[in-house]
């Protein structure tokens, strides 16, 4: 195992997290949802509202799972077109497009009756995934496991 080194303690970590994990779309095994990214380097206001909406995300996933609806978007989802990127990363034209996208997919979700929120959430999580594709993979396989499971019928 490649990077069992972060075992080795908050130093390494640390070194890891300063050299190649700078902006949080690292690839690198150290990140999963049992070990999530270290906190260290400054995290910009996008990568923390992107965190908080995760976290958001996955209540909302968990209500879902288990038959309740999501019925109110917090308005700190609408800060991402507005928040300050990590020095790099810019929010283009291509950004922003995407970004509504995702607000479209996330308003969708509160529209529908509850039986149907389930698979809107899912599509929502979908263009989650999509503008990661193009612009900060590294958070891709957790972002995954926002899907609701419980799609069947009620
Ligand atoms: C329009 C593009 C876009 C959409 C939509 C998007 N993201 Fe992101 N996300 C980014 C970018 C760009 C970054 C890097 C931000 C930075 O480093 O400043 C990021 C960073 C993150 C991070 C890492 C934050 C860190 O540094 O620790 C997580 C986790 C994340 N996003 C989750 C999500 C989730 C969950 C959704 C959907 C609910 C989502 N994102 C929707 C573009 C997007």
């Amino acid at each position: 195992m490649k990077y069992r080194i972060v075992a080795l303690g908050t130093l390494a970590t640390a070194l890891l997290a300063l050299g190649s994990l700078g902006s949080g779309c690292g690839t690198r095994e150290a990140r999963t949802a049992q070990n999530p990214p270290p906190r260290l380097y400054q995290m910009s206001e996008l990568a923390k509202a992107m965190e908080d909406m995760y976290q958001a995300n996955i209540a909302f996933r968990d209500a879902l799972n288990q038959g309740f609806g999501v019925d109110s978007i917090p308005d700190f989802f609408y800060t991402i077109h507005t928040a300050k990127p990590t020095t790099g990363k810019e929010t283009d034209a291509l950004y922003h497009a995407m970004a509504d996208v995702f607000i479209e997919k996330m308003e969708a979700v509160v529209r529908q009756p509850i039986e149907m929120q389930p698979a809107a959430f899912n599509e929502m999580v979908d263009a989650c995934v999509a503008c990661h594709q193009q612009k900060c993979q590294g958070p891709i396989p957790r972002i995954n496991k926002l899907r609701v499971t419980e799609t069947g019928s009620r």
